[in-house]
């Protein structure tokens, strides 16, 4: 035993605690179906183009599943659990209000059972459909890394961990940073809101008795404000009445930032990411530089599809369901 130099004594350990490491949270990788499923990426991008095709508000909607899948318990397609007896599921909380289209995850999950049998997860499913959402929308593309397997928990109360539209930049940065996502990050996923739409809820407190010295968020450009009111009528409870996230909300594009240079975003959260000298300078060179969004939403988009949950897994057979 004496004779044999320490490195060659240490280095095998070492070596098996990392590969034990990394086999229990393995890494993402972009050929991971390569083998075993080759035509994964085809089968979801036609499920959903055609789903777009049919309905325009699918685009924006699995955007904002993807976001919220992976803000709660990591990129684990537990948003796509439903409620059963004894437990009230993600999809069923509070912030639930505007995620749906759960049917083109679920569609695609059916043609993949057919073509590849219990190979590939809900969770990367909807990472690789919120990129072709966002590439037939006009954005740019990018490889998906993959390899994510589906949790088996979902609670409502777990959404209340959600930034609100009324958080200011500090907590902002603060719910991004503890899901591993840096300032920068924010302010680049945040232009996600090129997509969509939003119900009066969600931003009517700026648009009446908003403080004790202003009817109207003085941040709102004026004429703006006024269109916000006569959209949102009622000081609340606007049924499903809303507006459009920037003024062109079906196409992916860097409008988005120049609106909010304007007084035009819609949520005091956007808002604010121009009141703060953390964050300005970002929504200035988004607004001047629509390539250079491309390329920063991109690369934010693979790192909030690396925020990991507790690792205990599977692939599910049914999106709905846990096996
Ligand atoms: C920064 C913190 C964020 C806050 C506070 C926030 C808040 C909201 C709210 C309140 C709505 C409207 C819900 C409704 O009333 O129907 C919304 C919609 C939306 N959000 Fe966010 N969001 C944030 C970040 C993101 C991110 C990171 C993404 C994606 C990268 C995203 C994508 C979307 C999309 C696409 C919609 C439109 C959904 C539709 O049209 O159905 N959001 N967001
Ligand atoms: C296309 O989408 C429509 C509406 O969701 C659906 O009824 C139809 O079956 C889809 N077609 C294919 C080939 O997936
Ligand atoms: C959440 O969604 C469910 C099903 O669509 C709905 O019945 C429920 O009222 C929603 N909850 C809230 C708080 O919006
Ligand atoms: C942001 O909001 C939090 C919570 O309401 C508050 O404590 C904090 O002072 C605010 N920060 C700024 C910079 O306004
Ligand atoms: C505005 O707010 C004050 C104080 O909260 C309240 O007394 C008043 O009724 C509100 N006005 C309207 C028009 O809602």
């Amino acid at each position: 035993m004496a004779l044999v130099p320490a490195k060659f004594i240490f280095f095998p350990i070492i070596f098996f605690l990392l590969t034990s490491l990394s086999l229990s949270k393995a890494e993402l990788q972009p050929n991971y179906y390569d083998q075993t499923c080759p035509q994964l990426e085809k089968i979801i991008a036609d499920t959903v183009l055609n789903a777009s095709k049919h309905d325009p508000k699918v685009p924006a909607r699995i955007l904002r599943m993807f976001f919220h899948d992976c803000f709660i318990r990591g990129c684990d397609a537990s948003i796509l659990l439903d409620s059963t007896a004894t437990n009230k599921a993600e999809k069923d909380g509070p912030p639930n209000i505007s995620v749906r289209s759960f049917y083109v995850i679920d569609d695609a999950k059916a043609k993949l059972e057919k073509a590849c049998p219990h190979i590939v997860s809900c969770a990367d499913i909807i990472a690789i459909a919120a990129r072709d959402v966002v590439a037939m929308s006009g954005g740019p593309y990018w490889k998906v890394l993959k390899g994510r397997k589906d949790g088996k928990v979902s609670k409502a109360s777990d959404t209340s961990a959600l930034p609100a539209p009324f958080f200011n930049v500090s907590q902002l940065i603060q719910s991004f940073a503890k899901r591993g996502l840096g300032v920068k990050d924010m302010v680049t996923l945040s232009g996600g809101h090129t997509l969509g739409f939003s119900h009066c809820s969600s931003f009517v407190a700026r648009l009446r008795n908003f403080s004790s010295v202003h009817d109207i968020d003085p941040r709102l450009d004026t004429e703006f404000a006024l269109g916000l009111r006569k959209q949102c009528p009622k000081p609340s409870n606007n049924g499903d009445a809303g507006q459009f996230l920037d003024s062109t909300a079906s196409v992916f594009d860097n409008d988005y930032y120049r609106q909010l240079l304007a007084g035009k975003g819609v949520f005091s959260s956007d808002q604010s990411l121009v009141d703060d000298s953390r964050t300005r300078w970002i929504v200035e060179a988004y607004a001047r530089d629509q390539s250079l969004f491309f390329k920063e939403f991109a690369s934010s988009m693979v790192k909030l599809g690396n925020v990991r949950g507790s690792g205990d897994g599977e692939v599910r057979l049914h999106c709905r369901l846990k096996n």
